[in-house]
């Protein structure tokens, strides 16, 4: 793994929004798989004002989110799409088409899973995927487990996952929904490029052992050491224990 540590979160943040500002630089119509959560909120606000600057044209990009919670409306406050409205999607200038999402209020969520496999597979698959990270060393919803699920599924939220999120919903982990829809680790592992930001004294763990433990489905984010090339940016704290 390729690992870059940084003073702060906002230099690791920036330095990940330069590396995409790149690759759409290259690439005008790059398929993007994007995370949700604390760490990216200063990554979107970076490539907003990359956009606002005139130095980042979003217009042929495609754009895959990682999952949202079952039950949730995509109008809901607390979805991640209203999450990715707020800190990524008004700010740009995305084509709406080519903004995709799980339906997390669809009435058959394994039908709403095969479609959203259909269509990263129409895409082509994902160019660059960004990742957040738990710290339970889940990536996407991929939670620990006996093992691990390849394509888009539904599953059930850890506990420290309903309590990680639960600022969204009054600061009450109970409020949380109990299940997401995720995309699964196949999709992931077969995306060209990954770039994973994780920031703070309590990823330092989970980063330690995403990187130098076993592979091993109790850490989802083990299974990155199977690719040839992963990207992963730090800030002094999620990196001291390394
Ligand atoms: C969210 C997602 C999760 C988060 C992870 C870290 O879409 O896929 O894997 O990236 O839970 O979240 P934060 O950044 O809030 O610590």
């Amino acid at each position: 793994m390729n690992v870059r540590c940084f003073d702060s979160p906002e230099q690791a943040t920036a330095a990940l929004a330069g590396r995409i500002a790149d690759a759409i630089r290259d690439r005008p119509a790059l398929v993007l798989g994007l995370p949700t959560g604390r760490t990216p909120i200063s990554l979107y606000a970076e490539l907003r004002r990359l956009h606002a600057a005139g130095a980042l044209d979003f217009s042929r990009v495609s754009t895959f989110n990682l999952d949202e919670f079952v039950g949730l409306e995509a109008s809901d406050a607390g979805s991640f799409r209203q999450y990715m409205e707020r800190h990524l999607f008004r700010g740009v200038n995305l084509a709406r088409e080519r903004i995709h999402f799980l339906d997390g209020a669809a009435t058959d969520p394994d039908t709403e899973c095969a479609r959203y496999e259909n269509a990263l597979d129409a895409a082509g698959g994902i160019d660059l995927q960004v990742l957040g990270i738990g710290v339970n060393g889940h990536i996407g919803f991929n939670e620990p487990g006996d093992s691990l699920i390849s394509r888009t599924h539904r599953v059930t939220l850890a506990d420290t996952t309903r309590r990680d999120n639960a600022a969204a919903f009054g600061g009450d982990a109970a409020r949380v929904p109990a299940e997401a829809l995720t995309i699964g680790m196949g999709a992931i592992m077969r995306a060209s490029a990954v770039a994973l930001v994780a920031t703070g004294p309590e990823k330092a763990s989970c980063i330690e052992r995403m990187i130098r433990g076993p592979v091993t489905a109790r850490l989802p984010a083990s299974f990155l050491q199977l690719r040839r090339h992963v990207e992963v940016y730090l800030d002094r704290a999620a990196a001291r224990r390394l």
